[in-house]
């Protein structure tokens, strides 16, 4: 059995990796080791799984010791992003693999040094791209290895993240582009990396708008430009339609999400050390985008046009993929129960004949299903009835980073960016 330690006792990895390391898949793995800066977050995985009591805890200053007295064969990195790279580094240099969460690193400079790490190692690195899983991908994915769409030409992409979700990033860490890369990295890095694998390509160039329209104190939804305001405690509330549109005066009926969702603790927001996850969304110190829009062209000839809003009412993705035999689209949108928005399954347009519309079996569990299965490939081995690649390495890992920062630089330069050279540090 397989010695695993997790670096980053985040919300994340309880859900995705402590909590069913010690359950589901205990016969399969052996948890031997978690590290973390926050001594509380031990506290919390104590509580939360209570199989976990007996594993030896370590601070953010000892991964060497935690190596030296656990010896473990992998390690899973999922605390903030900006901390991936360094255990990243240091478990390839011990010629440990690692399980990295998305995104690898934050940095293009960094994806360099990854690969160039990986390269003198006996360990690799995979990234756990859940976003690959979900039915509706895995269809897509066959529908284009049986050569129905022909040679891609271009795919549209283009994703909302509503009111409710868009605004969580910016109540935590990810506002800061020093912890997250900006959401052109922690979140686009999904959906890039989503499109790289579907069409089985890695981009070459990137332009793009990115601007930030909602959140910060700019924002024309700010009821006040006041700083370090955080919700349990804001006198403003009833003005905020951010708050209000979850919270009455007397109960918060917030629905849970990603990163608040499963802990109190995390809730009350005073608990963790040096951690809050209700700071306001009007801070002047947030410095990333909300709003990008991008034409990609990747290195076999494809054309992407994506953009991604941060604060739309509804929550969700429309995607089409062209072709010199046909187009696949489809569309998946959920309004939390505000509107009406038919859910859709795959729409198959031959580039003559007859639409075909594919209905696809949704797999149960978190994030549309794709968490169960991700959790299977990583500790039982890749399902070998799959008969293509889905499990990421460090090169989509650095593909989608690299890209995620060509977004938010060519906003700021209004130039294009070759991807490689930004790899490689000539840009
Ligand atoms: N694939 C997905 O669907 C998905 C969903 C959510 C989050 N994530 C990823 O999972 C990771 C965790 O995200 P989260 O929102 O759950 O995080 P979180 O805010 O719950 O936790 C961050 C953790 O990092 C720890 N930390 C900070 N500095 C550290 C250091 N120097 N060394 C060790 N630990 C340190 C904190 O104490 C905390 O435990 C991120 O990389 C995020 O991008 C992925």
């Amino acid at each position: 059995m397989k010695k695993y330690a997790v670096c980053g006792v985040s919300n994340r990895a309880l859900n995705m990796f402590l909590k069913p390391m010690v359950t589901t898949f205990r016969d399969h793995v052996d948890l031997v080791a978690v590290l973390d800066i926050d001594p509380r977050r031990f506290e919390v995985l104590h509580n939360e799984a209570p199989e976990t009591k007996e594993v030896a805890t370590y601070s953010d200053k000892e991964f060497d010791k935690l190596v030296e007295e656990t010896k473990p064969d992998v390690v899973i990195v999922a605390g903030r992003d900006s901390t991936h790279v360094d255990y990243i580094l240091a478990a390839l240099e011990k010629d440990i693999d690692v399980i990295t969460e998305k995104p690898m690193v934050t940095t293009a400079a960094d994806c360099k040094r990854v690969l160039d790490a990986e390269k003198k190692s006996k360990g690799s690195v995979t990234v756990t791209f859940n976003a690959r899983y979900p039915a509706i991908q895995r269809r897509i994915k066959e529908l284009i290895l049986e050569d129905k769409v022909g040679k891609i030409t271009s795919v549209e992409l283009n994703w909302y993240i509503d009111t409710h979700h868009g605004a969580s990033y910016y109540k935590r860490w990810n506002r800061m582009r020093k912890f997250s890369g900006g959401l052109s990295i922690h979140k686009t890095t999904h959906h890039l990396d989503m499109v790289q694998w579907l069409i089985d390509q890695y981009p070459e160039e990137a332009f793009c708008y990115g601007t930030r329209n909602y959140y910060g104190s700019e924002s024309p939804l700010n009821p006040s430009k006041k700083d370090g305001r955080h919700c349990s405690t804001c006198t403003e509330k009833a003005e905020c339609a951010y708050y209000s549109r979850w919270s009455s005066r007397s109960s918060d009926a917030a629905p849970k999400d990603d990163h608040l969702g499963t802990i109190k603790e995390m809730r009350s927001g005073s608990n963790y050390t040096d951690y809050s996850p209700d700071m306001c969304i009007f801070d002047s110190e947030i410095d990333i985008e909300d709003t990008y829009s991008a034409t990609v062209r990747f290195k076999k000839g494809a054309f992407l046009s994506y953009t991604a809003n941060f604060s739309s009412p509804f929550e969700g993705y429309r995607l089409a993929i062209n072709g010199t035999k046909g187009r696949i689209e489809t569309q998946q949108i959920d309004c939390r129960g505000t509107y009406d928005i038919p859910p859709r399954g795959i729409d198959y347009y031959p580039l003559f004949g007859a639409k075909e519309s594919i209905l696809v079996v949704k797999g149960e569990g978190s994030h549309g299903g794709s968490d169960p299965l991700l959790q299977e490939d990583l500790f039982l081995g890749v399902d070998p009835k799959r008969p293509y690649e889905i499990m990421a390495a460090s090169e989509a890992g650095a593909y989608s980073v690299a890209l995620g920062e060509a977004l938010w630089r060519s906003s700021e330069t209004h130039q294009p960016i070759n991807i490689d050279a930004l790899i490689n540090g000539d840009v």
